[in-house]
């Protein structure tokens, strides 16, 4: 079948295409980098920070009790219940908070106030005000940790920039909000990442899991390393414990330049408009806070071009931001030659009397920038794989991209597949609630401490 997509829009998304030749550079880089990181005398000026998270301990099956969880930096701010019944019981009860956008560039007290008084309306309601219960909190920005329950914001990412936050211990900040109202008697026990959360959620029921991802909001992974060469861990040659989980933070990845190559002009556009330009490369070519938006300046690019809508554009989507990247997998969702869920959302942008051609460059582009970010993942994903030297391993995975995306598992693992060496064999696996039972599990371990990796 002819490709209904013009020449010169394919021109203009050839930037998005990365073949096989680039794909192994990036994991050949991207190896270096994850070294500097690890290595106590490179790591100050390493751009994958790959921070210690302090987590020792995979889940047993074995750990038991009540904790209580705040999850923080995703699409939403939620509060969780999680019960540990047993081994393959675990009650979760949760409530998510709306949370006001003019907080993400507010003081930081206001932020943790806010915390605090979500946290305080959710234990109010379910009669736990007078309970000792320890919380696990999942916070994920990039953390110097300097224990379980001790660690300092380096830098905001994904679009918050609350002020004075950086350089503070984040558990400080929390506890001393909740102790200031005095109506409650929570404990902050631990501070972890998301991608801990996942990894540890998913190894629960998977003892073979080993790296955690997401691939929502913001992008990053954790993985299981040897303790020996987490040199940035101060017990790294003296801990009983073999295995430490990193928080590689890959998201700045590229930071330096060295993604330069898979760049096109449409990131640079995003990168400038954002709070923290210049920082979080890869997770900028990546993830679902910036899909859309790559989507819609494609699109304003070609309509202004002429090549698309017949030149005529909509005031929806001349707004920044306007483009979902849940439009993106809505569109993706279409089998071919249909156009139900383009239509909704053409609709949703004012786009009228659109005709199939259109519709076609448009799943064109989309196509483009979602498979780009896939690409990108797999090669992360594979570099760590090649790092922890291992043939068999369990990745697990959340984050509404990989969750909402119609292809982006298959994407994932059709590009793995290519990259890794023969016979290294990999399961890649939708982790759920990463940061109720995953807090869960690391609070759990915070207050029990037990069980080798
Ligand atoms: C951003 C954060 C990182 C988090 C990721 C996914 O990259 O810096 O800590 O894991 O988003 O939410």
């Amino acid at each position: 079948m002819p490709s209904l997509v013009n020449n010169e829009i394919e021109a203009a998304v050839k930037g998005f295409l990365i073949d096989q030749e680039k794909m192994v550079e990036v994991v050949e880089r991207m190896t270096k980098e994850i070294k500097m990181g690890l290595a106590k005398d490179t790591h100050a000026r390493a751009v994958i920070k790959c921070f210690v998270s302090y987590v020792q301990d995979l889940p047993t099956g074995k750990e038991r009790g009540k904790f209580l969880a705040l999850d923080l930096g995703g699409s939403t701010f939620r509060v969780l219940l999680v019960n540990l019944v047993s081994g393959s019981d675990v009650e979760t009860t949760s409530k998510s908070f709306n949370f006001p956008v003019t907080l993400m560039a507010g003081s930081g007290k206001a932020l943790f106030d806010f915390l605090a008084e979500c946290l305080s309306e959710f234990c109010h309601h379910h009669g736990l005000e007078n309970e000792s219960l320890p919380l696990g909190f999942t916070f994920s920005f990039p953390l110097q940790q300097q224990g379980l329950s001790k660690g300092l914001l380096v830098a905001w990412t994904k679009g918050f920039s609350c002020e004075g936050v950086v350089g503070k211990n984040v558990v400080s900040l929390l506890q001393e909000a909740i102790d200031r109202r005095g109506d409650m008697k929570v404990n902050t026990v631990a501070i972890l990442n998301d991608t801990v959360g996942t990894l540890m959620s998913c190894a629960f029921y998977h003892p073979n899991c080993r790296i955690g991802l997401i691939v929502g909001t913001g992008s990053n992974a954790c993985y299981v390393e040897k303790t020996v060469n987490a040199e940035c861990f101060e017990g790294y040659q003296t801990s009983p414990k073999p295995s430490m989980i990193i928080n590689c933070e890959w998201g700045a990845f590229g930071d330096n330049g060295v993604l330069e190559f898979v760049r096109t002009n449409y990131d640079k556009i995003i990168d400038r408009v954002t709070p923290n330009p210049g920082k979080q490369t890869f997770e900028k070519c990546i993830s679902g806070m910036y899909m859309g938006e790559l989507v819609r300046l494609v699109v304003i690019d070609m309509v202004a071009k002429n090549l698309m809508f017949h030149g005529i554009t909509s005031e929806k989507i001349q707004e920044r931001w306007s483009f979902k990247s849940s439009f993106i997998s809505d569109i993706e969702s279409d089998p071919p030659g249909e156009y139900r869920f383009c239509n909704k959302v053409l609709n949703e942008i004012g786009i009228v009397g659109c005709p199939e051609p259109d519709k076609e460059a448009l799943r064109f582009i989309c196509e483009a920038v979602s498979s780009r970010s896939a690409k990108l993942c797999a090669c992360g994903l594979v570099t760590i794989i090649n790092k922890m030297n291992i043939n068999e391993v369990v990745i697990g995975i959340d984050g509404s991209v990989y969750r909402f995306h119609p292809k982006y598992h298959d994407l994932l693992h059709f590009h793995m597949k290519k990259l890794l060496k023969p016979g290294v064999k990999f399961e890649l696996v939708a982790s759920e609630d990463g940061s109720g039972r995953g807090a869960a599990l690391v609070a759990a371990t915070a207050v029990q401490g037990k069980a080798k990796l």
